[in-house]
């Protein structure tokens, strides 16, 4: 891991056997970009990268010396608009009432140890500094007054750059951002196909893919949440490469609110790459002496198609991003009381849920909605943060006790950063809900946002949440967010600072989940937007697991669970298994699908244990038993997608440990055939090829090359008239094997 630098022809090289990153200082000062991909050697020149044309008549160039030099035909780190390059700009900056063209020439360079952390922000970071190397590139414009530092991060045996920008306004005058992308890059060509996940509430994170095209493609939040409609991820595929080969491409933003992620394909097929908050709406003013810091950008190169780009992001988000001290803990086995009773409980309801629960293994027990204020439904009460003396009249800090007394831990569900209108905080503080009071507010889910932009609301809210965790001993909070926000609008900002309201609303998230987590560092916390709204980067910073989706049927899930798998670690996602029919599709599927589905995740249950059938019982206590058995191997291990949901009637993924010594594969189908093929396999990915594996359900044993080219044959399906020998049958069938290496055997 190595920064070269060529100082005399201003040319900066991030290289660490995997990937190579390449930049220079252009002629007029400004940064070009050269190269970004598989690693190559070090040369003492990489002028020749930068190809240059003079461009057409209707173009501009800006050298009267060098009509071969224009913005607009070539490749740039941070471009600006107004000279020569006609694309859309990483950065918009104006000092008030002067027209001026921002120049942010070339100043100076740093080389960091480590990575520095920023500013209120999330961000990835290592423990040890010889486990990253960052390059600061220091530009900066003598009219605006103003230094713009580039910041570039690269990772030990990882194949992974992050970037940011950070402005500071050096001058006298008043600056104002209207535009500031976390990085900006230009690839060569467009020969590219644009993988993204996109959905809705209860179908999250669906994989799209399109071809690249000449002019504006993009994903996009506007909602103050990286929402449940675009996440902030996005991959440049080449089209030859597949899941398991080829060159692509991933990028993230590690952020949970507006965002843009961007690419325009120009009149020579260059594809430039734009990540930040969404310009729309933002505005930012920036005093003298104040800098503003943007969000980080991750970007992984994979040689190894999409299933290698997925997991550069996995072990940078396990190694470099949820918290610490969650990296190599077991999470616990958790039941969560909401779609087993909603609002309709009492203190006996529970406890006995819990301790039904604690018979079956289960490790934690999450209150859910409901305990709080005066809250039967969901028209009251968010904001009021003591407990509801109705439903439980011996209060909340007797009710963990309680539960603990069953062998449980003890889960609580928040919604932070919420005000419902029929509140006694509303009734108090009209004023704390975002919005102009006097005008229309809009109402989702009948309730309204609290001005998190306020330190004051931010405050009070971490009084309220600290008091209740110290009083309960609470193991795990379960933060929930189940609307966006309009009428985007602080009381507390000028006119014309609204621009920063979004900005500042989701710093005022952070800042109250840092607090809370460095103060309760043993606290679990599990992030949720109704269902998956704000599963990101950002939020798994804080929360090193997120509830994955509201939809827990099975086959939904396989879906939800495949397309989140492109971004994320199996064990920031939160998997449970609930009753049948399904809450959501009203779907039954057999309940060993149900867990075999949930197993490759944070595993739980979100039933009621009461209303189980003896038969049902013991079946859970096994599936709780086996995933107590694996989550290591689940956590730590490396995760390959075998077969995709969105293509066909089966799923199939597996998980293969570091050492490669173990395996869970697991295998779905979602409708029967009838009479199908006798021959049916799966081939496996990722094994040794010369250890011998035993496939523990059926004692066979293969060498891993046979599993990897002939493949794991599937028990015999029931076809009508095998009745004897089949051994699967019907629709939502599953299958979990797990492969373990019988060391020193030959077969
Ligand atoms: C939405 C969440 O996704 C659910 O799991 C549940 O916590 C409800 N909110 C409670 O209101």
């Amino acid at each position: 891991m190595q920064i070269h630098i060529n100082e005399d022809k201003q040319q900066f090289h991030l290289t660490n056997g995997h990937i190579s990153y390449i930049f220079h200082v252009m002629k007029n000062g400004q940064l070009g970009h050269l190269y970004y991909g598989k690693a190559l050697r070090h040369r003492e020149d990489f002028s020749h990268l930068q190809v240059y044309d003079v461009p057409t008549a209707a173009s501009c160039h800006i050298y009267a010396g060098d009509p071969a030099f224009s913005l607009e035909t070539v490749r740039q780190e941070y471009p600006v608009y107004g000279n020569s390059d006609f694309r859309e700009p990483a950065i918009v900056v104006e000092r008030l009432g002067v027209s001026h063209i921002p120049q942010f020439t070339y100043e100076s360079y740093r080389v960091l140890e480590g990575k520095p952390s920023l500013d209120g922000l999330p961000a990835t970071y290592v423990d040890r500094a010889e486990d990253a190397v960052t390059l600061q590139i220091m530009l900066r414009d003598e009219f605006l007054g103003a230094q713009l530092t580039l910041q570039y991060t690269i990772f030990r045996d990882k194949p992974v750059i992050t970037r940011n920008a950070c402005i500071l306004n050096e001058g006298t005058q008043p600056l104002v951002l209207d535009r500031m992308m976390g990085a900006s890059l230009d690839l060569p060509d467009k020969d590219f196909m644009f993988v993204h996940l996109a959905g809705t509430w209860s179908r999250e994170r669906y994989v799209k893919e399109r071809k690249l095209e000449t002019g504006i493609q993009s994903i996009s939040s506007i909602r103050g949440a990286s929402s449940h409609h675009h996440n902030p991820f996005m991959a440049m595929k080449r089209f030859d490469a597949t899941e398991h080969t080829g060159e692509v491409y991933g990028f993230q933003h590690v952020y949970s609110s507006n965002f843009l992620m961007q690419v325009e394909v120009d009149h020579y097929d260059v594809a430039r790459l734009s990540v930040g908050i969404h310009p729309f709406g933002f505005r930012w003013n920036l005093k003298n002496g104040e800098t503003f810091q943007t969000p980080e950008v991750v970007m992984v190169y994979s040689s190894a198609g999409l299933n290698g780009m997925s997991q550069a992001f996995h072990n940078l988000y396990r190694d470099h991003l949820i918290p610490s001290q969650w990296r190599k803990v077991e999470r616990p086995v958790l039941i969560n009381n909401w779609e087993a009773t909603y609002f309709n409980f009492d203190e006996d309801k529970l406890v006995n849920i819990a301790s039904s629960a604690s018979e079956l293994g289960i490790e934690l027990f999450v209150l859910d909605d409901g305990w709080f204020g005066k809250r039967n439904d969901d028209t009251s009460s968010l904001g009021d943060w003591f407990v509801d003396y109705a439903k439980l009249p011996n209060g909340l800090a007797s009710l963990a006790e309680k539960i603990k007394s069953t062998g449980m831990k003890f889960g609580l569900w928040f919604e932070p950063e919420m005000i419902s209108p029929n509140s006694e905080l509303y009734r108090e503080h009209p004023d704390w809900a975002v919005g102009l009071q006097g005008q229309p507010q809009t109402l989702g889910r009948n309730q309204l946002v609290l001005d998190f932009s306020r330190q004051e609301i931010v405050d009070y809210v971490y009084e309220k949440m600290a008091g209740i965790i110290r009083a309960t001993g609470l193991a795990y909070i379960k933060w929930d967010m189940n609307r966006n926000i309009t009428e985007a609008f602080s009381t507390k900002l000028a006119s014309n600072e609204q621009g920063e309201f979004f900005h500042r609303y989701i710093l005022g998230v952070y800042a109250l989940y840092e607090k809370l987590t460095s103060e309760f560092p043993h606290v679990l916390f599990e992030s949720c937007a109704g269902g998956g709204g704000r599963f990101d980067p950002g939020m798994l910073y804080y929360a090193p697991q997120a509830w994955t989706s509201d939809d827990t049927d099975a086959v939904e899930r396989l879906k939800i669970q495949y397309g989140t798998s492109l971004a994320y670690p199996l064990y920031s996602m939160g998997s449970h298994v609930s009753a049948v029919p399904n809450h959501q599709t009203l779907r039954s599927t057999p309940l060993q699908t149900r867990a075999n589905t949930a197993y490759f995740g944070t595993f739980g249950y979100e039933l009621d244990p009461l209303s189980l059938s003896d038969e049902e019982r013991e079946a859970i206590k096994i599936q709780v038993e086996f995933y107590k058995q694996y989550r290591e191997l689940i956590r730590d291990g490396d995760f390959y997608r075998l077969r995709s949901p969105f293509e066909g009637n089966e799923t199939a993924w597996m998980v293969v440990s570091r050492d490669k010594t173990e395996a869970l594969v697991g295998w779905y189908k979602v409708l029967a055939t009838p009479n199908g093929a006798k021959q049916q396999a799966i081939r496996l990915i990722g094994l040794d090829e010369s250890m011998v594996y035993e496939v523990v359900s059926s004692g066979g044993h293969y060498y891993g090359d046979e599993l990897m080219t002939v493949g794991l044959q599937l028990p015999t399906e029931f076809n009508g008239v095998n009745a004897q020998v089949a051994k699967r049958g019907g629709d939502f069938q599953s299958e979990v094997f797990y492969l373990k290496n019988i060391a020193n055997k030959k077969i």
